[in-house]
């Protein structure tokens, strides 16, 4: 969008501002008839970018679902297999592919379609100037020379004006794609950095768990957890599939922080340690 839109409008633009100080300059009165259209060629540009934006944002999010589907049943085909569940996944991958195909050819359609519609405009602004200035030449009111430079500068027009219409879908495309991004650059984290943070160097800790209950979101994970464990300890979890185990040790780095009780390394609550990491890394 920055390298070729912005770049490239500069330029178009003041061509054609240019040429319109030319019309205006020429043969003012025919100028104002001539450039009621731009205003009206304007409303079809202004649409078209708006719906582009909307499927482009659709596309978007489609192929990250794709992505992160293709990614978890490719790693995963092993499980796939012996479940026997490729019939399934197949039809779970034709589902997403076919939503992004209609998504593409919303947005096809919508370039297509702006085009002869931009030619069509531009059209009918040049037939109405050629009659209409063709007319004033025969009574007299200017010449057929002035008549045909204006007219030249008027189709000079022609190429800036559709690229810039152009330009706009790219720059609609670019918005939307930027909007995704800065929902993920703006979101805020639940895990909130105390206000005067203290290092917890690299290295064997003790860990104490102090009343720990968590839950992601209403049902309860861990309930009322005690639990000690001295530098250099090793401790196993041992347990039924979704019993805590990992959501226990994700505690400790801070990746959720605890509903309720405390977790201390060496005596420090990890919500005082530093998030993000310590630059001076001790091995
Ligand atoms: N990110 C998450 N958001 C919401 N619920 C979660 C999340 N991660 C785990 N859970 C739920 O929390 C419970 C505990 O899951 P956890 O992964 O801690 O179990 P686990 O003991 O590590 O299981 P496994 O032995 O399969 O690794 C499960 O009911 C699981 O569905
Ligand atoms: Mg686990």
């Amino acid at each position: 969008m920055f390298t070729s839109a912005i770049t490239g409008s500069i330029q178009h633009f003041f061509t054609i501002i240019g040429l319109v100080s030319v019309t205006f300059f020429m043969i003012p009165k025919l100028a104002v008839y001539a450039f009621v259209v731009i205003p009206v060629a304007g409303i079809p540009i202004f649409q078209f970018g708006r719906k582009i934006r909307r499927v482009r944002r659709g596309t978007q999010e489609a192929v990250a679902d794709i992505n992160s589907f293709l990614h978890e049943t490719l790693t995963g085909n092993k499980i796939v297999k012996a479940f026997g569940m490729e019939a399934h996944e197949k039809k779970r991958f034709a589902k997403k592919s076919r939503k992004i195909f209609k998504l593409e050819m919303s947005e096809t359609k919508v370039k297509v379609l702006s085009s002869p519609l931009m030619e069509f405009l531009g059209g009918l602004g040049i037939a109405f100037i050629i009659w209409y200035g063709g007319h004033q030449v025969i009574r007299g009111t200017y010449t057929f020379g002035t008549f045909m430079s204006f007219l030249l500068a008027v189709g000079l027009m022609y190429e800036p004006l559709k690229k810039l219409s152009k330009l706009n879908n790219a720059v609609q495309r670019g918005m939307a794609a930027a909007d995704r991004i800065f929902d993920i650059l703006e979101r805020k984290s639940d895990i909130i950095e105390a206000r005067a943070p203290v290092p917890i160097p690299a290295g064997t800790h003790r860990i104490s768990f102090e009343d720990v209950s968590f839950q992601y979101d209403q049902t309860p994970v861990l309930q009322n957890i005690n639990l000690e464990v001295a530098a250099g300890e090793i401790v196993a979890l041992v347990g039924m599939s979704g019993g805590g185990k990992t959501s226990l040790v994700n505690l400790i780095p801070r990746f959720y922080d605890a509903t309720r009780g405390r977790i201390l390394i060496d005596g420090i609550d990890v919500r005082q340690g530093t998030v993000e990491g310590c630059s001076h890394i001790d091995p």
